[in-house]
């Protein structure tokens, strides 16, 4: 089948393609972009339409942004094991409705993904339930329990693209040192959830004057920040390739500007939640707002956009992690941690755009050809001939409520329910299929 999208406004960071054009598709490929591009300044050459003879879809892209497939680098499916929170069918069926066409899912499954075996299960199940692409991290640890390395290069044959214990902290600096040290030799990214336990053992949210009007234990920002500085440590001691999950505080960023100076290997992303919303979001004990790590302060957000804007973090991701409105409902100290993200993370970080932080080139960069980049998944990321056909059309003029109830996601927790936010998917291109909303 072909797909001809007409006269959007293309953005391709990987062709520096920031203008009006079309985008032609067939057999699930790009075939073709006729856009002005920033270097050509001109039209790039008309070239005579394919002749083929199949059917042809046309999409009139008036007014709509035609981008690179979003690329989420750090999601929780849930399955195998948590199928009650979310499955591979509706977590990416989530993500379709979000703009994005591939998701990582971080390992902490049950069974937990530190064999080639699980890997080997999430991806044929992906392949016969998943609306978008899905590339499986595995563990860097077996069970997660952070002492012992897991099989990292039959998981990295088998198909995972980088490696992580997110949800827990790799608290030894040996094991940490062995993985990056292996990141080298595979060529593969190591996802750092940086926590030290010992300080955060307990935690709930922020530790500062709020915690502690709310009665609730608080997570200092160095509990965050001693592990960042650990593995930027690490990084340079080995070589390897460190990529800093989910940035929350001002600390951290400081961090990693200076090491990127410093010529380390690292890498860095955030997730809209911790440039939208502050610990402010917990003082009527809302659980939808309890995430690890927890919401900061302003002037983390402050940091975070300014990192963001001068490239310090590289990568927006969602952390998207469902659970069950009835974990949700409890107490807040027992309520688990996690934000539902793929179905607002695109007009969250619109705002972004917005408020002068990113241009709009700048934001497919994050969500879509940085990710690529990292994960050195070339073929997708860019709509560069010859690149897998993952399309996001937008409008980001539109404004949408959001509404919990009518997520997609089995995750109903989010502390953006009511939220009115500009910038809406219209059609999401996927493996193939059209998906379309009005
Ligand atoms: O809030 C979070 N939820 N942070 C994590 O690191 C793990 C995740 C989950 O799996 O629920």
């Amino acid at each position: 089948m072909r797909i001809l999208i007409e006269k959007g406004h293309i953005i391709d960071p990987s062709q520096g393609i920031d203008g009006i054009g079309d985008v032609l598709i067939e057999d699930g490929k790009i075939k073709e972009v006729r856009a002005k591009s920033k270097e050509q300044g001109a039209e790039s050459k008309k070239q005579k339409p394919h002749k083929s003879n199949s059917e042809l879809r046309t999409i009139d892209a008036k007014r709509m942004f035609v981008i690179p497939g979003l690329i989420d680098m750090h999601v929780h499916l849930r399955e195998p094991g948590f199928e009650y929170k979310e499955t591979i069918k509706t977590g990416t069926a989530a993500a379709i409705r979000g703009g994005f066409t591939t998701v990582c899912c971080m390992p902490n499954t049950y069974p937990i993904n530190d064999n080639a075996s699980v890997t080997e299960f999430i991806i044929r199940k992906a392949a016969q339930e998943g609306l978008c692409t899905v590339l499986p991290i595995g563990a860097i640890t077996k069970g997660q329990k952070g002492e012992e390395l897991a099989e990292i290069g039959t998981m990295r044959n088998e198909g995972c693209v980088a490696f992580s214990d997110d949800g827990q902290p790799v608290m030894n600096s040996l094991i940490m040192r062995r993985v990056l040290e292996y990141s080298k030799a595979f060529d593969v990214p190591i996802i750092s959830h940086c926590e030290d336990l010992t300080l955060s053992e307990g935690g709930v949210m922020n530790e500062g004057l709020l915690s502690v009007t709310l009665g609730l234990r608080g997570i200092p920002a160095e509990a965050e920040e001693i592990m960042v500085f650990r593995d930027i440590m690490l990084a340079g001691l080995t070589g390897g390739r460190l990529h800093i999950g989910h940035v929350s505080t001002e600390g951290s960023v400081k961090l990693i500007r200076d090491a990127k100076r410093r010529g380390v290997n690292v890498t860095a992303e955030t997730c809209p939640h911790y440039f939208s919303l502050t610990e402010d979001a917990l003082r009527d004990y809302d659980t939808n707002a309890k995430v690890n790590p927890p919401l900061r302060t302003k002037r983390d957000i402050e940091a975070i956009k300014e990192g963001l804007k001068d490239g310090t973090i590289d990568v927006i991701a969602t952390d998207h992690a469902p659970h069950h409105r009835d974990e949700k409902l409890r107490e807040f100290d027992l309520a688990p941690l996690g934000i539902s993200g793929l179905e607002t993370a695109l007009p969250l970080s619109l705002r972004l755009v917005d408020e002068g932080v990113l241009t709009m080139n700048q934001l497919v960069e994050k969500m879509s050809f940085n990710p690529a980049r990292i994960l050195g998944i070339s073929s997708k990321g860019s709509l560069k001939q010859g690149s897998d056909a993952g399309v996001t059309i937008l409008d980001t003029k539109k404004e949408v409520r959001v509404e919990a109830e009518k997520f997609v996601s089995k995750g109903k927790n989010t502390p953006f329910d009511g939220w009115v936010l500009k910038g809406m998917v219209v059609i999401t291109i996927s493996k193939g299929r059209i998906c379309e909303w009005q």
